[in-house]
């Protein structure tokens, strides 16, 4: 606990492009906090598990005045993240930070009437038996968001003149693959068929609601949606190379150059397009 390291990612040197992205992806999260009011309009405790660098917590503190968020991470740093943007936010009275290796770790936390899993699941071993535990933390009548699946995110035009059309493409199927090596590489790792309605009616919840939010950033992209398209491209070029080709190779060093007029720094044509499904699970009153 608290090493840094789940699996094969090293969370602490994600802390600045988690929050960079949390940022750029915030329109899309006002919306799925809706979509949560709707089912739940006034939580009195909401844990945010796995919670990264706390953007996404602070922003449940704003959205709802009268409760307490718990973010609960295994990496300290990014704890401190989150105590600290929670300052600058006014929310620090509400905010509490919580050091867990998950899904264990919360006995001490309480009962919520909202657990919040945001890209989180997927970065457990036995995501069957996390579900079943975090339910388990629900009060009666609590509600389980569970953001998991929906679509890659588009940043660029198929063809940007430069390299072989359809790179983003081709690095998604890269990405599968590393996603399932990472899968692989954690603790007491289980195989299990991503059917999220199931494994959170499988937890003793009833499955009240499945929706796809969209986030559509179209170019010119904002400093912030470009930032974390740098640290995507960033990030698959340093984890995915083997699995691209010498052409692809090229093109991603030319994006990433920032003195290249090609790359992403300059670019007029640079957007953010993605798609997040939202489960709600609800716990029976
Ligand atoms: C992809 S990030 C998502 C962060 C945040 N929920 C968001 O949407 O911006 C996953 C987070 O889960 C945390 N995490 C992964 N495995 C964990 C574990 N076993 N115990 C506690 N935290 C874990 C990581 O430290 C990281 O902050």
């Amino acid at each position: 606990m608290g090493n840094h390291q789940h699996g094969d990612v090293d969370w602490e040197q994600l802390g600045a492009s988690l929050t960079r992205r949390a940022e750029a992806y915030a329109p899309m999260t006002a919306r799925i906090i809706e979509q949560l009011r709707a089912a739940q309009p006034r939580p009195r405790r909401i844990v945010d598990a796995g919670s990264g660098p706390g953007v996404i917590a602070c922003a449940l503190a704003e959205a709802f005045p009268d409760a307490e968020v718990v973010a609960v991470d295994g990496t300290q740093a990014l704890l401190d993240l989150t105590a600290r943007r929670a300052e600058r936010a006014g929310v620090a009275d509400r905010v509490r930070t919580h050091l867990a290796d998950l899904p264990d770790g919360l006995a001490d936390v309480g009962e919520a009437d909202v657990v919040w899993l945001g890209l989180a699941l997927h970065h457990l071993g036995d995501q069957r038996a996390a579900l079943t535990e975090f339910a388990r933390r629900l009060a009666p009548g609590g509600t389980l968001v569970l953001l998991e699946g929906g679509l890659p995110a588009r940043c660029l035009p198929r063809d940007i003149g430069i390299g072989r059309p359809g790179l983003q493409a081709r690095l998604d199927v890269a990405q599968e693959d590393r996603f399932n090596e990472m899968r692989a590489a954690l603790p007491d790792v289980k195989d299990e068929a991503e059917d999220w309605g199931a494994l959170l009616t499988a937890a003793g919840l009833t499955h009240a609601e499945t929706r796809t939010h969209l986030l559509d950033l179209p170019a010119p992209a904002s400093p912030t949606v470009r930032a974390h398209v740098a640290d995507l491209f960033g990030r698959l070029s340093g984890g995915l190379r083997e699995g691209l080709d010498a052409d692809d190779a090229a093109t991603l060093d030319r994006l990433l150059d920032p003195d290249d007029e090609a790359g992403l720094d300059h670019r007029p044509d640079v957007f953010l397009l993605a798609a997040q499904t939202v489960y709600l699970g609800r716990k029976g009153a």
